[in-house]
């Protein structure tokens, strides 16, 4: 998978995308990403990319630069893709949600993050297929909740995680009746106090299938 990300800051998906998870999958070429800054698309003298909102407070992403970054993806990969702004407003990021647009979404999609109150309702209108809100509270800018998008999109590719049985027993999974996964232990057995459930220690498979059943959260 290809994801193209439109943003201010792209600096700022640095860290997480340079560790862990992420990081092995982008190695191993199993998803990439690219990106282009918006700003560059500005004609502006100092390149800025916003402008006053009309009739209320703020600044807002203007039209033109937003239309020329997309524009330019479109016509670097040359077909119809997912376009998807990140915002408050929208459909909530669920674990269902994420299993359908994996299943939705073929090689590209093109990520706009915002900032300011809102991008122009023009490029919504234009361009935007896809609006995503990673919960209900409002963060500064779009990055980070691409980053969690990304992320909750990225570990359900094929060899993201190699341990396929994460993936179909976790919390939200359909295996898990969309429940909270059961409490898990390690080694030692005994922890201050605390002794892990005498049926995870007995090899039972049958009795320990059903533990973790009962103990859904
Ligand atoms: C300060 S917010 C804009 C909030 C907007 N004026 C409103 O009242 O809904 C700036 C940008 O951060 C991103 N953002 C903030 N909270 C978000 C959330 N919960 N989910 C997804 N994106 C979010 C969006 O890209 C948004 O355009």
């Amino acid at each position: 998978m290809n994801i193209h990300i439109i943003s201010i800051f792209p600096e700022a998906f640095d860290s997480y995308f340079s560790s862990s998870i992420l990081w092995n999958a982008q190695k191993n070429n199993l998803f990439q990403v690219h990106f282009y800054k918006l700003n560059d698309f500005s004609d502006k003298k100092f390149k800025h990319i916003d402008d006053k909102a009309y009739g209320m407070h703020g600044q807002v992403i203007s039209p033109e630069p937003t239309a020329k970054a997309i524009d330019f993806v479109l016509e670097k990969i040359w077909k119809k893709v997912p376009i998807i702004y990140l915002t408050p407003a929208w459909e909530l990021l669920q674990q269902e949600k994420v299993e359908k647009y994996v299943e939705e979404f073929e090689e590209d999609i093109i990520i706009l993050c915002g900032h300011y109150e809102w991008v122009d309702q023009r490029i919504r209108d234009l361009y935007v297929t896809h609006e995503i809100s990673i919960w209900e509270y409002v963060l500064s800018s779009g990055e980070l909740s691409a980053m969690v998008f990304i992320d909750s999109l990225v570990r359900h590719l094929p060899w993201v995680l190699w341990n396929k049985i994460s993936l179909e027993e976790e919390s939200f999974s359909e295996k898990l009746d969309r429940k909270k996964e059961y409490p898990v232990y390690t080694r030692p057995a005994t922890f201050r106090w605390l002794e892990v459930p005498e049926i995870l220690r007995s090899w039972d498979h049958g009795k320990i299938e059903k533990w973790k059943f009962d103990n859904l959260q």
